[in-house]
């Protein structure tokens, strides 16, 4: 048996979406197309909140949120140091610097060290929801509020995630959304979506995605091009309508390595749950020891696994260059020297997860 970590040919086999994009080539408003408006909605009504904006990358998102909520040079930014590049990439993008904080458990930010590493140039916290599996924001806008900082949700990984029913995207003034192919919902490309409750944010990041125009002529100030492609909105608002069966999958076979996985002896720690967390399970990540044999043992028996990340961001050139070293984020360094992903996309059988599973349990000895 194979397994491979994702089947995206088999994701985009839907000839119902192929026709929807052949059809684009005859209109050809391949630019601001009636599309995008009409997929903004539906991703604003699936997120619980007023508005919902199309940009170029969960990366532009991240970054054009910065920007609006005025966030650059001499600020600092909360965030954390297990996360792919784009979250500090972003926030060094904009000027500020990125302070890491280190991670819990549950591989997201621990807000109980959040207060130590504020200081006067603190202009904002971004969370990472990261797996699909929302970082603890009570905790976080509690201290947020009590601050005067603003919130910037990267939810790059979490998609329908929610927190006593409630959506991430729609805690923090701002949420930012990955629809890279990889991503649980997915175009044929780059593409990212921003969240968000305030209606002036909105309408400035309307024109911050598209050169500051305010109409067709005339500019209200100068920004950049960041705007999703209409082929991509429609890619997406197909992908859109299997949303609920692909998180429900993955949350099924999440549930079923759970049970297989779990052992007293502590060889392999599964995904930690917290109660009224909704989880979508973008990744599912387990802690292992003698991480180089297992990815080794499983490769030989055809199941492909990946690291995120195995180098935290603190560790990588540039941040050393600002003076981060091993020892400063004891638990992510930590984490990183025994995560492992293992395949959990929506198009796995249970005999394939059961495999992977038992695999496992084989390199450990146990049946
Ligand atoms: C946590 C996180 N933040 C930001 C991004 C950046 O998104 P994109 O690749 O769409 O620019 C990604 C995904 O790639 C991500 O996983």
């Amino acid at each position: 048996m194979e397994v491979k970590y994702l089947d995206l040919p088999q994701q985009f086999d839907d000839p119902e979406l192929i026709r929807a994009v052949a059809d684009l080539f005859k209109t050809c408003q391949f630019i601001m197309g009636p599309e995008v408006a009409r997929f903004e909605e539906k991703f604003a009504e699936l997120c619980g909140t007023r508005f919902a904006l199309g940009v170029n990358s969960g990366t532009d998102a991240l970054f054009l949120a910065l920007k609006v909520l005025g966030v650059g040079p001499g600020h600092e930014v909360i965030t954390v140091s297990n996360s792919f590049i784009a979250t500090a990439g972003a926030i060094v993008a904009a000027g500020a610097r990125p302070v890491f904080v280190d991670v819990a458990q549950d591989y997201n930010i621990n807000p109980t060290l959040i207060e130590a590493a504020l200081t006067s140039r603190t202009k904002a916290i971004l969370p990472v929801h990261l797996t699909g599996n929302p970082a603890n924001l009570p905790k976080i806008l509690d201290i947020a509020r009590k601050h005067g900082l603003v919130v910037v949700e990267d939810a790059a990984q979490a998609i329908g995630a929610a927190i006593n029913g409630q959506p991430v995207g729609s805690f923090g003034h701002l949420g930012c959304f990955s629809l890279h192919p990889l991503k649980n919902l997915n175009v044929a490309g780059d593409g990212g979506m921003m969240t968000t409750n305030e209606e002036e944010v909105y309408l400035q990041l309307k024109k911050m995605r598209n050169h500051g125009l305010k109409n067709r002529d005339e500019i209200d100030f100068f920004a950049y091009n960041s705007r999703l492609d209409t082929l991509q909105a429609l890619v997406a608002a197909h992908r859109l309508k299997r949303l609920d069966q692909i998180t429900a999958q993955r949350r099924k076979n999440a549930g079923l390595y759970d049970e297989l996985l779990s052992s007293p002896e502590d060889e392999v720690i599964i995904p930690p749950r917290r109660p009224n967390f909704t989880q979508v399970f973008h990744t599912y990540v387990i802690q292992v020891r003698d991480r180089g044999n297992l990815i080794r043992h499983l490769a030989a028996k055809r199941i492909e696994t990946k690291v995120h990340y195995p180098i935290p961001i603190h560790l990588q050139a540039p941040c050393r260059q600002m003076g981060w070293k091993p020892g400063d984020l004891p638990e992510t360094e930590k984490q990183a020297a025994h995560i492992l992903s293992l395949p959990i996309h929506q198009h796995l059988t249970l005999e394939q997860v059961g495999y992977v599973a038992h695999t496992i349990r084989d390199f450990y000895g146990r049946r």
